[in-house]
């Protein structure tokens, strides 16, 4: 077990090894178990934590509120909009100023090109942790729940096939981070990784070059194919999720809902919904997952997301231990 945690900056999993990966699943799981038996966690006592978000948020908000409320800490929520970055602070003052003040400095910034270079920005600066809470290129706390939720339900993952396959949405404009993160750890856990998407939704080529040096080191595999059928025959476990809204956007926006979701080229691919025709294509105790929000009936049909082989509650459960865990690691821990 590595136990070296604290003070480190918590920005993208590929910086952590398997062993650190496997100490913070084991930490969510003893804190998973103590709040399962009311047992208080007060290991960030009198810690103050800054939760500063750029985009919107249900499940990364409230599982690090929560969070550090149950381990004796206090989070603050800060809506970009109203702090001075929306009148041109730059990251290495706000990093520098809210380090001097607190504990640890948690961001979310989805937009494209900037978001990650923004967090690494603030890291250079700050005398705190800083964590993402979801950039233009990694979702690294949903990856840790992803893998806490699959654990769960299978005790062995080496080569079960876990297909994480674009799927049609109009909601809102979806970064790529998500199956970035999924892409680039479940091969380290010896799956075997297949990732389905239409034409023109590719992931950048250096995360496929990582994926595959990452199944190789590990023992899984990794397959990248245009054919959705493909991907979810004989899977042990489906994500169909849509992704590539901040790629694909041309506009230049960068304002949360400020452009076009919804064009042509999306549209010719509204066929790639997950459907319990498809779910029956895979093993016969397939799970579905989903780091939600969902578009439901654009990216998944009710049915399938409300029937037994979902587990995107769990999934979303999950996302509270695993923040409690790397809190508790990186501002509290040895
Ligand atoms: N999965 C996830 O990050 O959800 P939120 O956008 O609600 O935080």
């Amino acid at each position: 077990m590595q136990t070296v945690f604290r003070g480190r900056h918590f920005i993208n999993l590929e910086d952590f090894t398997k062993e650190e990966i496997d100490t913070m699943l084991e930490v969510s799981l003893e804190l998973k178990r103590k709040f399962a038996m009311g047992e208080d966690t007060p290991y960030l006592n009198n810690k103050t934590g800054f939760l500063m978000f750029f985009e919107q948020s249900t499940r990364t908000r409230n599982s690090m509120e929560a969070g550090m409320a149950q381990l004796g800490g206090h989070a603050g929520y800060l809506d970009s909009s109203t702090m001075q970055v929306s009148h041109g602070e730059t990251a290495k003052d706000t990093a520098i100023i809210l380090s001097r003040f607190g504990h640890m400095i948690a961001c979310r910034y989805c937009n494209w090109g900037r978001g990650n270079a923004y967090l690494n920005e603030m890291a250079r600066w700050s005398a705190a942790p800083i964590m993402n809470l979801q950039c233009d290129l990694y979702h690294p706390f949903q990856g840790l729940a992803d893998l806490m939720t699959i654990q769960e339900k299978l005790p062995d993952l080496r080569r079960k096939k876990i297909s994480i396959i674009w799927a049609y949405a109009e909601s809102h404009k979806k970064p790529i981070s998500v199956p970035v993160t999924q892409v680039l750890l479940f091969p380290r856990y010896g799956m075997d990784v297949w990732l389905a998407h239409p034409k023109g939704w590719e992931l950048p080529d250096w995360v496929i070059e990582q994926a595959r040096a990452n199944a190789e080191k590990h023992g899984g595999t990794l397959t990248v194919t245009n054919d959705e059928a493909a991907a979810y025959k004989d899977a042990d476990i489906v994500i169909p999720k849509n992704w590539g809204n901040w790629v694909n956007d041309q506009t230049g926006a960068t304002e949360v809902g400020a452009s076009k979701v919804i064009n042509d080229a999306l549209i010719a691919n509204k066929s790639w919904k997950c459907t319990e025709a498809k779910m029956a294509t895979a093993s016969k105790d397939v799970m579905y997952m989903h780091a939600l929000p969902a578009d439901r009936n654009n990216e998944v049909e009710d049915s399938v997301i409300d029937g037994p082989h979902s587990i995107v509650y769990d999934e979303a459960e999950n996302r509270l231990h695993t923040a409690k865990a790397v809190m508790t690691l990186l501002v509290g821990g040895k």
